[in-house]
């Protein structure tokens, strides 16, 4: 039985997503209904029950989050992140592309339940057929009365990984330079232009109307108890199948490699799986049965993140594929932070030096320092998970690095 369990993704190609019309069809707004009809208290705690986790990568809880937003601000904000950056991530594009509405409800969701009638999705600047088509949604789903007073803009980054953190975020739709915020004040107390401001994925609003719909004890059925619902993974790399499924939480690696991937091909030997993106650990065959939910990731040392799965076949050079991922992370470092700055373009001049053969084991060690201090001491989540790839394969992998000496 295929352990594919479509929800977001079960009209994916049967209906228009730029269509409020198709998507009514199909019982689309009958979750903001719902919601319209009940008080904040009880929405925000509907929310908080069903478990929903983010599903930009940080996996806080969605409803503990918008119980932080301040009742009495008098103007609030409600921010869908687009940015998808993350090397190797596209499903935000699939839900648009598939389930649009379904993102503009869920905002809507949280706009009632925070007390906010402005919304604003911030587009990564690579997908301007995407800002396109959401712009058409909004139009359609206002046009029917469907989202009622709640308005969304969309609005485009210029290709700044940095700029899907959620303070950098904000700062670039204010029209400044996208350099990440210190925290705190959190974005859900001072936010955007200062005001109390929700800042959530496009997974995890898309999956707000089918919580509203089907219960809060449904969601919180689906998948792994501790982040339950479905996810999106992206396969990517040597893997037969490279596409996405949308699955339960509690779904191994394994699983998702072979039985929805098709495994590896032309007959070779796994290696290695980095989950979550570019900033995601590198997991050895020996954790292949973990299933990809946040925490059972986060207990092997590695994060569910995006939700990318990149697998590397016996024939990959590991340490050349790790020095490439320090050079993305060089560039993309904004340099507002010391530790970031440096240590990206300390990382990558060690990688390069150990791909290169002319390293040695102090390099090894000098990395692994370097790794402990950007993770302590750099501004945001970039120069914090910039080493983890080093690290991850240090410590699976290190034959690979000492057969360069
Ligand atoms: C460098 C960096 C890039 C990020 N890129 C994204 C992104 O593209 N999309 C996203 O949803 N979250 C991204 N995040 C996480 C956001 O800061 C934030 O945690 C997230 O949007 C919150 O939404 P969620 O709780 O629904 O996951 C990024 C974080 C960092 C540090």
């Amino acid at each position: 039985m295929s352990k594919q369990r479509p929800v977001l993704l079960e009209y994916a190609g049967k209906i228009d997503p730029a269509k409020a019309a198709d998507y009514i069809a199909v019982g689309g707004y009958q979750g903001l209904e719902k919601a319209r009809q009940m008080d904040r208290k009880a929405l925000l705690q509907e929310v908080k029950d069903s478990g929903l986790r983010g599903r930009g990568g940080a996996g806080f809880n969605a409803g503990m989050k918008w119980s932080f937003v301040p009742q009495d601000a008098r103007v609030k904000y409600v921010v869908c992140n687009l940015d998808e950056g993350e090397p190797g991530t596209y499903k935000d594009r699939v839900i648009c592309e598939n389930n649009a509405q379904a993102l503009l409800e869920g905002m809507a969701i949280c706009g009632q339940a925070i007390g906010s009638n402005q919304g604003y999705i911030y587009c990564r600047g690579e997908y301007p057929f995407v800002v396109e088509l959401l712009r058409q949604a909004i139009a359609s789903a206002k046009e029917s009365g469907a989202l009622g007073d709640f308005d969304i803009e969309v609005r485009m980054g210029a290709g700044a990984y940095v700029c899907g953190e959620e303070t950098a975020l904000i700062e670039s739709i204010e029209g400044h330079r996208g350099e990440p915020r210190f925290k705190p004040p959190f974005p859900g107390v001072e936010g955007l232009w200062k005001a109390p401001t929700v800042v959530n994925n496009v997974e995890t609003f898309a999956c707000l109307p089918y919580i509203l719909v089907n219960g809060a004890a449904w969601f919180a059925g689906i998948g792994a108890p501790q982040y339950p619902g479905t996810k999106i993974v992206t396969l990517t790399g040597d893997v037969n199948k490279r596409t996405f499924f949308e699955v339960p939480t509690d779904i191994t690696l394994r699983e998702v490699i072979y039985d929805l991937g098709g495994g590896i091909p032309g007959g070779k030997k796994f290696k290695a799986v980095q989950v979550g993106g570019t900033s995601g650990a590198f997991i050895p065959e020996e954790n292949l049965d973990t299933p990809i939910d946040f925490d059972s990731m986060g207990a092997i040392g590695a994060a569910l993140g995006s939700g990318a799965v990149l697998v590397l076949d016996e024939t990959r050079d590991i340490v050349d594929v790790v020095a490439r991922i320090s050079k993305f992370f060089e560039h993309e470092s904004c340099g507002k932070c010391n530790p970031c700055r440096e240590g990206t373009f300390r990382c990558r001049e060690l990688m390069d030096k150990l791909n290169s053969g002319k390293g040695n084991e102090a390099d090894i060690d000098k990395l692994l320092l370097l790794a402990r201090v950007m993770q302590k001491a750099a501004l945001c989540g970039l120069g914090q998970a910039a080493p983890i790839p080093i690290e991850s394969t240090i410590k699976h992998f290190r034959p690979a690095y000492l057969q360069k000496m």
